[in-house]
């Protein structure tokens, strides 16, 4: 039996912090107490450190199909750079394919992941095709710890969109089912005119990506969705929110009493419109969707994450290479992958910009990152959670260590990372997925394939506004 005790750290949790020790027996926490005896167990040395449950990033794309490519980091690389973040568990989006099942996209995600990941990992199913076969094959994603699904109400054009007659019948259906309905937000028809119109003009850089896709399209597919879910009186969770108008109408939603979830990311905190519009065809590394907005929106998005209207802070990490990848739309903004690496930078972006600004608790910093994650997706107390019983997923997280992002010193399989340069204060010195260490001083040390399954159940409305 493997014993670890962990002593002399801070523990941070959602709920308070308070200094102990924390006793770790083979992949479980077993006590949380001051002055633990080791009685035999390896002693961890926190001092000077905060304890906190694992992070867990519900929003990445490993190995994923999109824009005519794959995105560039499969499950080994990509669960490598969420480790070097902090991250213990993800949870990735295995696609329908087109004509396929949703059994099917569990299947195919699971062998993607198997014998790759080095950290613990569900699935949303992105649901593309609601065929009758699909509305009653959907009960049975929830038996196979898959409670969340994926509706894409942009992306016009490609298989992924789905009108809001399919979006509005997923929504009953979910609720039936035990299943949580996450969106994708914004108006693919408005969208797809705007391109058009652009196109048409001659404007084809990069930054006419953000310019066809307005704040007002996600404000009101935001709207839309959620009062599509109130029709059919289920709960929502819209992901990856990026500017004040679809946060007024997460806001306003929870004012009326209904359950709403929202997610952000860090790169609408750490990047803006102005990076798109950099010099020729560096904007593209800045692509993704919905797209970087105004500096002008980002007190409203930390006051979303500090008053509770958004409860969940995740990567979207949906990695493309700048060479041959990025490239693809160089004569064509429409044609670049949308996508960003994010899932290393996560925590130390909230933590250099949020908690050490002043804008957001230590408390707060874990809640949003880790145990709403594990509450709204089903995987607490297993996840998220640090008392006993608990799994192991620990991260000493060192405020003071301060480390600067460069393409070279990533774990990621990108050619470049739209932080370069960047310099964070505070991050992960070491990381334990069920106890075992994965991540220490900068080095990535699990094994392919140490990763496992963890089977999710959604249970309705608990967790409501705030932390
Ligand atoms: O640009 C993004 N966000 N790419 C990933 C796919 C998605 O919409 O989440
Ligand atoms: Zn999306
Ligand atoms: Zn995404």
């Amino acid at each position: 039996m493997s014993r670890l005790l962990f002593t002399g750290g801070k523990v941070v949790t959602a709920e308070g912090s308070f200094k102990a020790d924390v006793l770790v027996e083979d992949e479980k926490v077993v006590a949380i107490g001051t002055d633990l005896q080791a009685n035999g167990a390896e002693t961890v040395d926190a001092s000077g450190k905060l304890v906190m449950p694992g992070f867990i990033d519900a929003h990445t794309h490993m190995d994923m199909p999109f824009g005519g490519t794959v995105t560039a980091d499969d499950w080994a690389t990509g669960t490598e750079a969420a480790a070097a973040g902090g991250t213990t568990m993800i949870i990735d989006f295995a696609l329908q394919e087109e004509g396929g099942t949703l059994g099917g996209a569990i299947e195919e995600w699971t062998n993607k992941a198997s014998g790759k990941a080095v950290i613990d990992y569900g699935f949303h199913v992105a649901i593309t095709d609601l065929r009758d076969d699909i509305k009653s094959e959907l009960p049975s994603i929830a038996e196979k710890g898959v409670a969340s699904v994926k509706i894409f109400m942009a992306y016009k054009g490609t298989p992924l969109y789905t009108e809001d007659e399919d979006l509005f019948e997923a929504l009953q259906l979910s609720k039936e089912a035990g299943v949580l309905v996450l969106v994708h937000a914004e108006n693919g028809d408005a969208i797809a005119k705007l391109q058009e119109q652009a196109l048409s003009r001659g404007d084809t850089a990069p930054r006419f990506h953000a310019l066809t896709r307005p704040e007002a399209v996600e404000a009101e597919a935001t709207n839309r969705a959620i009062r599509l879910a109130e029709v059919a009186g289920a709960p929502i969770l819209v992901v990856h929110v990026s500017c004040a108008g679809a946060l007024e109408a997460i806001h306003l939603a929870h004012e009326r009493g209904q359950t709403v979830y929202g997610e952000t990311c860090p790169q609408y905190f750490a990047f803006s419109y102005d990076d798109l519009a950099r010099e020729g065809f560096e904007g593209a590394k800045y692509v993704c969707s919905p797209p970087l907005r105004d500096e002008s929106n980002r007190p409203a998005l930390w006051n979303g994450l500090r008053f509770g209207d958004l409860q969940i802070f995740g990567s979207d990490h949906c990695s493309f290479n700048y060479e041959g990848q990025k490239e693809m739309g160089r004569d064509d903004f429409t044609k670049i992958p949308n996508g960003l690496p994010g899932a290393e930078e996560r925590a130390m972006t909230l933590w250099t910009l949020g908690v050490r600004e002043g804008k957001l608790t230590e408390n707060q910093f874990v809640a949003v990152l880790s145990t709403n994650q594990a509450r709204i997706y089903g995987a607490y107390p297993r996840k998220g959670a640090l008392f006993p019983g608990a799994d192991a997923d620990i991260v000493l997280w060192d405020p003071e260590l301060r480390t600067t992002a460069s393409v070279e010193n990533r774990h990621g399989n990108v050619d470049y990372t739209p932080y370069e340069g960047r310099e964070f204060h505070g991050g992960p010195a070491s990381v334990y997925v069920r106890g075992n260490l994965v991540f220490k001083d900068g080095e990535v040390v699990a094994e392919r394939g140490s990763g496992r399954f963890i089977e999710r159940s959604f249970v309705a409305p608990g967790l409501e506004v705030g932390v």
